[in-house]
């Protein structure tokens, strides 16, 4: 079906102080390649129950004392590292079914909850990384809103990983039979996005993060992260908890 409502492409490198408020009817994709958006798709992937984001490790600790008896996981990092008494790191690969199936995660890491949180204003959040790049494309085809795709950065700084997962989005919904409006980060994203397109391992390696990632000896985390279309699941952000709809 044809759509011919032109929609609008943004692309923000990291969060700002506030929403925008032409960003609260639209359509917000939140990434953090490394790690916050893979590792939440990959828990929701295994059979977590609820995965609620929070901004610090005390509000984790409190959420796990509320939602009890249920079973709870507190999961998250500070530089890159697991938080002292939490349960797992921000590793994709701790999100395995065994660890997760039926329970509630809360999740705590520096950049990505943050961005979701700073996204939770507006009325329609998604979550994307490369591992379910083309499952959120298929969901972003038929909006009839302006689509805001926030990195979620680094410290307030532009990341090369997440901006170049925003162009892989934009490169593929500019491929559909739609005329989109694109902002000029939304041009660079793509541009970045087409430079490594065919190495995506390479963007992980040459990226500031992916190389503190492989200092810390995480490495294996960075060829996790580079996977693309292994899933067809898009997380939604529904009254604050992370769902698959
Ligand atoms: C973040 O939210 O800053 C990240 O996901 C950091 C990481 O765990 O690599």
């Amino acid at each position: 079906m044809m759509i011919d409502i032109m929609c609008v492409i943004n692309v923000l490198p990291f969060p700002q102080h506030e929403l925008r408020d032409e960003m609260k009817n639209a359509v917000v994709v939140v990434i953090d390649v490394l790690r916050a958006t893979t590792s939440i798709l990959e828990a929701l992937q295994n059979g977590a129950y609820r995965i609620v984001p929070v901004s610090d490790p005390e509000q984790a600790m409190k959420l796990r004392a509320k939602y009890a008896p249920e079973p709870v996981l507190i999961s998250g990092e500070r530089a890159g590292l697991k938080i002292d008494g939490f349960d797992l790191g921000n590793s994709p690969v701790e999100f395995t079914e065994e660890v997760v199936s039926g329970k509630n995660v809360m999740i705590c890491s520096t950049n990505g909850t943050k961005a979701i949180l700073y996204a939770s204003a507006s009325k329609t959040v998604y979550l994307a990384c490369f591992r379910n790049l083309q499952a959120v494309v298929d969901k972003l085809r038929s909006a009839t809103n302006d689509i805001y795709i926030v990195c979620s950065g680094k410290l307030d700084e532009f990341c090369m990983e997440d901006m170049a997962c925003a162009g892989a989005i934009v490169e593929r919904l500019s491929a559909t039979n739609r005329d989109y409006q694109l902002s000029d980060s939304a041009k660079t994203a793509r541009i970045l996005y087409l430079n490594y397109k065919n190495d995506l391992l390479r963007l992980m390696q040459e990226s500031e993060h992916g190389q503190y990632l492989t200092s810390l000896g995480m490495a294996s985390d960075l060829d996790y992260c580079a996977q693309i279309n292994v899933s067809p699941l898009v997380p939604q952000l529904v009254d604050g908890i992370l769902v698959q709809p």
